[in-house]
């Protein structure tokens, strides 16, 4: 007989099953498993007649038909977004607040159902779906409802985007509607969103509870269908913002479909996160934060530990821990609540991780499974881990998106910073060690948007999550995650003019952003004749063709000659700015007194620039750098309030490398207000300044040597403006790039920016750079930031 003693050694347990009756049955109650759109509070049927099937992946049984969205559906939900957004922006912020309210409270009352359902429609076990998805929704709803109630008070001067495209993936479904949906209406936005094919199930029924939470119809729409659907939704001229979750392949073609458009844009794609382990960790917690890492939602998580690096000493005795744990992990029916894994969600998936795997096991590592069987009922893989693996192998490059851990190790910290960022991802990344002064020097070195010290895959809305590099760009949560819904009210202001002028036949819009007039020093002696070079790495240096061209005021009078920089030009400058790096390492502080020093040298100089470009530009150009000045040591970053007994800190971080397009009017007022803020953050930059009048800036040369600026900080590329925006747009070691100039311009530098999938802040629209509210603050200084989240528990 089994005593309970005995229980206790063997800790054999049989199935805990939650019933999936009640879920079943409210599909069934769908037109008997068959669900249209979602389109301005009402479910319609697809114009085209068309469903597809989605599937419970652990039985393969059809859970429900689903209809496939086409263009024509997505036009009808874009109409309903329109025509609501209007109102829906302009109720009182208090008003938007009690809807996402009332939208947390319904998630919270119906967790149940959506716990079962997305556990059958994904094969993630319900211990997940019930302990973090949907109690991660419905805190999302709750932050956000404080975010509508305090939009009007903490981000005065920004109004909503308008019409927002949501395009979510399968691994997190409804937790992507979440992270989407709560800040896009709390910011007064409308939105159509696209569920992923595999996964429609639970943001159906989130369009049901915002229905019965009373939110205004086409306030919040669903098109379901593939990626045909989603392709409709990007390209829908009447959608001024995409964000999307995804893989990097699509987000990638999103970046090209939008570049030009006008559309803000959002993307939040893969990775291939390093989890370090140092050899003063506590393997045993390592032990569970690996089965947290990689094993959590079988491995299909952007932000997977899924690239173990282990410090030599303890590499064979981690090794150990894990196989033996791993005997230990049971895989089976996700409503079983004794399950620790669940099922792949396709069979397209559960293909490509035994591709992969097989590759990783021809090109030579050693891989380790589990003595014991999955079921095979469904579409099962069981937790693999490989050693042996080189830093090259394409499994360690390549986001393998299921539960395939591999496994490298290194000797020092400074190794293990170059290995964990040896991949185009920037995404997520954990840091073991006992240590509290190794893991805070080596967190802000990782290029992640997350570092998780002790601790991996926490999530809250008060923190903003989102990578660097091929990982995309844009927060999601927090505060940062709001501007990303948000937009300057003199942006619409400043469009409206120019729509009213164009129509009148008048060609600057009223604001003053006319271009100054080109002036020059009068005198009866002729001038000096010269030639103005480029500047890199702190020395003015020939352009690499020798070429020059003439700048010519508008009386036919020739100004002067500039160097004509090229290809070559911008890679020396690109490699100068990197050089530099240190700058951004160094202390706000510092930077201030450099900037105050560049404002002193050019007051002292004022009287000639003012000849130039009009003493007004001078003034406002000094004032400009007093303001960085003043930003340099006070662009704090914050503790935020997550629920966990530590600190999340959110710092920020210098974006790295910018490349900068000047504006063509205010030659040095435009050249000053971009780089300013990217070098107070802690960027270095390469400036293309104003291309019919660059001489003010070619001046400026002289000033920026007499100040200290550490060479290669600032680098300037005189030339063709927009020829040479396109090479450093398309540069992969540059990692963000500014541009204000021609429309044709704004969509070149989108489109190359897609190579590295580099962060862009293009405009075509006109700006008073006079004028504070538009020329200066904030938002440059956080389009000059990357902010990354620091997750730090403490405690004995
Ligand atoms: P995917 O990127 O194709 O799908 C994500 C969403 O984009 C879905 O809603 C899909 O319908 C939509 N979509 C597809 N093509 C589109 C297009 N041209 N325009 C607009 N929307 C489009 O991801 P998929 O195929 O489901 O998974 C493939 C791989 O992507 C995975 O193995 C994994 O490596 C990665 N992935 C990464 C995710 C992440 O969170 N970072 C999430 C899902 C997948």
């Amino acid at each position: 007989m089994a005593t309970v003693a005995k229980l206790f050694e063997t800790m054999e347990y049989g199935p805990a099953p939650e019933s999936d009756a009640p879920a079943l049955e409210w599909i069934r109650q769908h037109d008997n498993g068959r669900f249209g759109h979602f389109i301005n509070g009402r479910w319609v049927q697809p114009t085209a007649g068309q469903y597809f099937e989605t599937i419970n992946p652990a039985t393969k049984a059809v859970l429900a038909r689903v209809a496939q969205g086409s263009p024509a559906d997505v036009d009808a939900a874009v109409a309903a977004a329109n025509a609501a957004a209007p109102g829906w922006a302009a109720l009182p912020a208090h008003a938007r607040a009690r809807y996402l309210y009332a939208l947390a409270r319904e998630v919270q009352r119906h967790s149940r159902l959506l716990a079962v359902l997305e556990s059958l429609d994904n094969g993630k076990p319900i211990r997940e779906t019930r302990d973090l998805d949907i109690p991660l929704v419905a805190r999302h709803f709750y932050h956000h409802a404080g975010w509508a109630q305090l939009r009007d008070t903490e981000f005065p001067g920004y109004v909503p985007v308008g019409v927002v495209g949501q395009i979510i993936p399968w691994n997190f479904p409804l937790l992507m509607v979440a992270w989407k949906v709560a800040p896009a209406l709390a910011a007064g936005n409308t939105v159509i969103l696209k569920p992923a094919e595999f996964t429609p199930l639970t943001a159906l029924c989130f369009a049901e509870i915002a229905q019965s939470a009373g939110l205004p119809p086409g306030v919040f729409n669903v098109v379901t269908g593939d990626g045909a659907t989603g392709k409709a939704l990007v390209e829908h001229p009447d959608v001024q913002k995409i964000a999307f979750t995804g893989s990097t392949e699509v987000g990638r073609i999103i970046r090209k479909a939008t570049a030009g458009s006008g559309k803000k844009l959002t993307l939040e794609l893969g990775g291939k996160s390093p989890f370090i382990v140092f050899e003063d960790a506590d393997l045993d917690s390592v032990v569970e934060g690996v089965v947290d890492a990689i094993w959590f939602n079988q491995g299909q998580v952007c932000c997977a530990g899924s690239r173990l690096l282990v410090q030599e000493g303890v590499a064979d005795r981690l090794t150990q821990k894990l196989r033996a744990r791993m005997e230990k992990l049971r895989v089976g029916s996700p409503l079983d609540k004794a399950v620790d894994m669940g099922a792949i969600v396709a069979p397209v998936q559960l293909e490509r991780i035994r591709g992969l795997v097989e590759k990783g096991v021809e090109e030579g590592a050693k891989m380790w499974q589990p003595s014991w069987a999955c079921p095979t009922e469904g579409y099962f893989y069981p937790p693999t881990l490989f050693t042996d693996v080189s830093p090259a192998a394409t499994i360690a490059q390549i986001e393998i998106f299921g539960p395939v851990l591999v496994s490298m190790t290194f000797r020092t910290p400074k190794e293990a910073v170059e290995l964990a960022n040896n991949t185009p991802y920037g995404l997520a990344a954990s840091v073991w060690s006992e240590n509290i002064n190794l893991a805070l020097d080596v967190a802000p070195k990782l290029k992640a948007g997350v570092v998780w010290i002790n601790c991996t895959n926490l999530f809250d809305a008060a923190a903003g999550f989102g990578g660097y590099r091929e990982s995309g760009f844009g927060r999601e949560g927090g505060r940062e995650g709001m501007h990303e819904y948000l937009k300057a009210e003199y942006e619409t202001r400043n469009a409206e003019l120019e729509m009213r002028n164009d129509k009148v036949g008048v060609e600057e819009p009223e604001a003053s952003i006319s271009p100054s007039e080109f002036r020059t020093p009068h005198s009866a002696l002729p001038p000096i004749d010269r030639t103005y070079k480029l500047f890199i790495g702190g020395k003015q240096a020939r352009p690499d063709q020798g070429y020059s061209r003439k700048i010519v005021a508008p009386d036919g009078r020739v100004l002067g000659e500039v160097a004509e920089g090229n290809r070559k030009d911008v890679r020396n400058a690109v490699e100068a700015a990197h050089a530099a790096a240190g700058w951004g390492r160094g202390s706000g502080h510092l930077r201030a007194q450099i900037l105050y020093f560049i404002a002193e040298n050019l007051a002292t100089r004022a009287e000639e620039f003012a000849a130039r470009v009009g003493r007004q530009e001078v003034d406002a150009s000094i004032s400009r750098l007093f303001t960085y000045a003043a930003w340099a040591d006070k662009w704090d970053g914050a503790v935020h309030q997550t629920p966990i007994r530590g600190v999340t800190l959110a710092m920020n971080e210098p974006v790295g490398v910018l490349g900068l397009a000047a504006p063509d009017d205010f030659p040095l007022l435009g050249f000053v207000s971009l780089v300013a803020p990217a070098i107070a953050v802690g960027n270095t930059v390469i400036v293309v300044p104003s291309e019919p009048q660059p001489i003010a800036a070619t001046e400026f040369y002289s000033v920026l040597e007499t100040s200290d600026v550490p060479d290669g900080v600032i680098n300037v590329i005189t030339g063709t403006k927009d020829a040479l925006a396109k090479v450093l747009a398309e540069h992969d070691d540059v990692d963000g790039m500014w541009y204000f100039g021609t429309p044709a311009g704004v969509k070149a530098v989108e489109l190359a920016s897609a190579a590295n999938m580099k962060r862009t802040w293009a405009s075509a629209r006109g700006r008073d750079w006079l004028d504070p509210r538009q020329g200066e603050g904030r938002e440059f200084l956080r389009r000059a930031s990357e902010v990354k989240n620091i997750w730090i528990p403490y405690g004995e």
